[in-house]
């Protein structure tokens, strides 16, 4: 239970850290904003927590020495107090720029209590001592906390709560005793009740505050700001520049995929996002081509996009052969076949640039250059350069969003081939064109939409899922509207 209320803080806030950069003026290749409709839900979420917790929440007994009139010296204890229900009609959590955080504001709470109460007193002259147990029930409570949010030096999101950021007051508290004598009820009218009154006060706002600035410090501060998509790359969602306030709470952040624990930048410039005030879904995304490039970039420096295809990695009986007397081959090298019968050839296939990915409203392609160098393995095991073309693809693509990833899925929109250089005299190019889209569209694009069904991630939350994904392809990015979902400990009763 103690540990639910960091959760729920760390909810509140990493959902819009995970989406926003801005350093030395360049390009963030990612932002998002938390909507009110999603700052909603997690006032929902924390309130529910904070509900959960204030019913836990220890409340240290009262003791005290008082004289009563026509009594004389009482000394009192009530101890065993909690919270039996704690109630919520409504409540505003807005966002704040100029506090640079988010305001929570709750009135007309109410809450009841149980506890027990005994004394002892010296009453002409004789020891007396008395026990039972009371209820009280407060109401006008009202609770009203700021939460500040900013960045550290390395991009993540700090949030803290200072002193006089959280007030938590009650209006009264109304306290119906078990038994005891008539004089108990002024102790508790008078004494007690200013006690607890201020004992609860106390605790709630260091119960919320201490929730802030230690746990969910803490929490932000294990926050993984980059996601790692394989053992070669690496996104970097870290902040660029600190968190607004306008209609929401909005970040930047870098957006950038990296090798594996190296900062090296990809040599594209970053398109803009522009200004867009949608709140339709809880969380909106912006995703720039910069992303998917940065990506490639990394891929094809890696050495990644080198393969050489041999005739053991074909699928046995299908359409391709490498086999120089198979029909394939027949058909789209003629003199290959003639040259060199019954023999394989290998195929050495080296991206020559970084793939390119370009969006534009509704549409998103990618294109590839790649050289391919043509050998024919001889009997003696000695390969021998046939010729080199290069095959320029280009797809068009097609983007989703499953788990907590964004996936995609290509088809092919034409290859063109061009010959480089050839050792065995004239090729028929529009033969080989035809065999080489074939092996295009049954090697190459299998291979990319099985990474893309995969997908990239965003970076995963704990207790928290993604649904009802909206995307909508833009000039030079796209936007992903999400719909949140806690799923945390609380959820029975949310
Ligand atoms: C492909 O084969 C060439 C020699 O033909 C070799 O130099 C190269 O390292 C091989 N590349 C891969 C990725 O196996
Ligand atoms: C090539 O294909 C022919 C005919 O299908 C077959 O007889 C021959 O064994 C194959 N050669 C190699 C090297 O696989
Ligand atoms: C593949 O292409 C890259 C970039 O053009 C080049 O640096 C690398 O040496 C090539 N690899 C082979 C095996 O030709
Ligand atoms: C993608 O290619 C198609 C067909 O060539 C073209 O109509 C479309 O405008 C291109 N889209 C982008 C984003 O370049
Ligand atoms: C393999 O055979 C070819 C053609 O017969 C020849 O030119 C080449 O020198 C031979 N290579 C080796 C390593 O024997
Ligand atoms: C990918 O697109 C192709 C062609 O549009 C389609 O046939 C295929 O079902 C799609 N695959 C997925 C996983 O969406
Ligand atoms: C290539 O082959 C096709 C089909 O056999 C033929 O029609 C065409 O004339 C050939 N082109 C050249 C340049 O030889
Ligand atoms: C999300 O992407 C990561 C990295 O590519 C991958 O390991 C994971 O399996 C993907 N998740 C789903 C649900 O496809």
């Amino acid at each position: 239970m103690q540990r639910s209320f960091p959760t729920a803080w760390t909810f509140m806030v990493i959902v819009f850290f995970c989406f926003n950069q801005d350093i030395d003026g360049v390009n963030p290749g990612f932002k998002a904003r938390v909507t009110q409709k999603g700052i909603n839900y997690m006032r929902d979420v924390g309130l529910n927590i904070l509900k959960q917790e204030l019913s836990t929440l220890p409340i240290p007994d009262i003791s005290g020495s008082e004289k009563i009139k026509g009594v004389g010296k009482v000394d009192y204890t009530v101890s065993n107090m909690r919270v039996n229900s704690f109630n919520i009609p409504s409540a505003t959590l807005v966002p704040d720029p100029t506090i640079k955080g988010v305001t929570l504001n709750a009135n007309s709470l109410s809450l009841a209590m149980h506890g027990d109460w005994r004394y002892s007193a010296k009453i002409a002259g004789i020891h007396v001592k008395d026990h039972g147990s009371f209820d009280v029930n407060g109401d006008g409570i009202t609770l009203h906390v700021t939460i500040r949010i900013g960045m550290d030096s390395s991009g993540r999101p700090t949030v803290s709560s200072q002193s006089g950021d959280c007030v938590f007051s009650i209006g009264s508290l109304h306290v119906k005793f078990h038994g005891g004598a008539s004089w108990l009820y002024d102790l508790f009218e008078h004494d007690i009740s200013k006690a607890l009154k201020k004992s609860l006060v106390n605790q709630a706002c260091s119960l919320v505050q201490n929730g802030i600035n230690t746990d969910l410090s803490k929490e932000l501060a294990k926050l993984d700001l980059v996601a790692k998509i394989d053992d070669v790359a690496e996104i970097d969602y870290s902040l660029v520049s600190a968190p607004t306030f306008q209609g929401g709470i909005n970040t930047a952040n870098k957006g950038e995929v990296f090798p594996i624990g190296k900062r090296q930048e990809a040599p594209f410039p970053v398109p803009p996002i522009p200004n867009d005030p949608d709140d339709s879904n809880m969380v909106e995304v912006w995703i720039t081509q910069f992303l998917f490039q940065s990506a490639g970039y990394v891929y094809f420096k890696a050495g990644y996009l080198e393969y050489n295809l041999t005739q053991d990695k074909l699928p046995s009986g299908g359409q391709i052969s490498l086999n120089t007397s198979s029909t394939f081959v027949k058909i789209a090298l003629p003199q290959v076949s003639k040259m060199y019968p019954n023999l394989l050839m290998q195929v050495n296939v080296n991206a020559s640039s970084s793939p390119d990915v370009r969006m534009k409203p509704n549409s998103i392609n990618g294109s590839v250059v790649i050289d391919a160098v043509f050998f024919v393995q001889l009997p003696n095991k000695t390969l021998t350069n046939m010729f080199t073309v290069q095959l320029t693809t280009y797809v068009s693509a097609s983007l989703g969003f499953k788990g907590h990833n964004i996936t995609w899925n290509s088809t092919v929109i034409r290859v063109d081939v061009q010959l480089l250089e050839s050792n065995i005299g004239d090729i028929n190019m529009s033969l080989l064109k035809s065999a080489l889209d074939i092996a295009v569209r049954i090697l190459l694009i299998p291979m990319v939409n099985e990474e893309g069904s995969k997908g990239i991630p965003l970076p995963s939350i704990d207790d928290v899922i993604f649904e009802n994904p909206v995307i909508k392809v833009n000039q030079g990015y796209f936007k992903l509207g999400l719909d949140v979902k806690y799923t945390g400990s609380d959820k029975k009763t949310l």
